[in-house]
């Protein structure tokens, strides 16, 4: 009997490797806080695998025009604050009349801004308004020109899973976007719209530039021993996760989150070592 020979299969792989190239063909995205970071790293995954348009929206002209520069012709770029409603409105309309639809919404803008307990009102209402409440009023806005198929990703964070002191607005608005991530699922299911959430943990960007002086060694060495992978993440292994959420390899996901952390979050504050090792510890000599 005939079988499927050599050559069959390596005109499978072929065909498959074409596919993770162009796993995203056809489809138009959306990517806030993308001028910087890891937005401009998804934004840039997303063009990578096949995306016919992405839509790279942010503050910073200049910045964004850099991006989208680097991604080239499907890359266009939408100079917004996305606490303002109007400034939305415009986007999606201007990307609807353009594209005829948005297939992908990556919710990424966000501010640190934290003083924990010492956390104005006022400090309350701009990070929950820029991390929480924009990408909920955002999402709402793109869903009803969203086709079957469609995706939302919202970046989240190890820092909404866990406490910490001298934070708490941050984590809070990360800790809600785990959780509208659920509601939304459930909500946009019956559209054929999927919903996830991507919590990253230190991964390598502005940010960590700042408290590192620049280096990402030190950053890999302090990261180190937090994550158990033993360094920081890297942008694109962030946007390689978002590709996937949003792809339709994902199709059977939604209302979850996806921990890209370098298995952060399944370790204790005991650091993986048991009680006698950290009992060992304190009969060795310190230096
Ligand atoms: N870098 C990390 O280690 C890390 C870890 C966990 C989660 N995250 C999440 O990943 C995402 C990207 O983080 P990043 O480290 O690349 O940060 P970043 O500061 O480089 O990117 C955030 C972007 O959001 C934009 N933004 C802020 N307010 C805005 C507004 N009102 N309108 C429009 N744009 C606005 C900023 O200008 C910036 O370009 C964030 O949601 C962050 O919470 C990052």
């Amino acid at each position: 009997m005939a079988r499927a020979d050599s050559t069959d299969s390596s005109n499978s792989v072929g065909a498959c490797m074409t596919d993770m190239v162009n796993k995203l063909a056809g489809k138009v995205a959306l990517v806030t806080g993308a001028t910087s970071g890891l937005g401009s790293d998804i934004a840039k995954e997303l063009a990578a695998a096949g995306a016919d348009a992405v839509f790279v929206a942010g503050r910073d002209r200049a910045a964004g025009q850099v991006i989208v520069d680097a991604i080239g012709p499907s890359a266009f770029l939408m100079v917004l604050d996305i606490t303002d409603d109007d400034a939305l409105d415009r986007c999606v309309e201007h990307i609807v009349a353009q594209s005829g639809r948005i297939d992908i919404l990556i919710n990424c803008a966000a501010i640190y801004e934290d003083a924990g307990l010492a956390s104005t009102r006022a400090q309350w209402h701009s990070t929950l308004n820029v991390n929480l409440v924009s990408a909920a009023v955002l999402t709402c806005k793109v869903a009803p020109h969203m086709p079957p198929g469609g995706a939302v990703v919202n970046l989240s964070s190890i820092g909404g899973k866990f406490g910490a002191a001298g934070r708490a607005v941050y984590p809070a608005s990360k800790a809600a976007l785990l959780q509208i991530t659920k509601n939304f699922a459930v909500e946009l299911a019956p559209a054929g719209i999927r919903v996830v959430s991507v919590s990253p943990a230190w991964t390598w960007s502005p940010m960590l530039a700042k408290v590192s002086g620049g280096s990402i060694d030190v950053a890999d060495r302090v990261g180190g021993a937090l994550h158990p992978l033993g360094r920081v993440g890297r942008g694109e292994e962030i946007a390689k996760a978002v590709v996937f959420a949003v792809s339709p390899d994902a199709s059977w996901i939604t209302g979850t989150d996806l921990a890209v952390d370098g298995g952060f979050a399944c370790l204790g504050p005991d650091q993986g070592m048991s009680a006698s090792r950290w009992f060992d510890k304190l009969s060795q000599p310190s230096t």
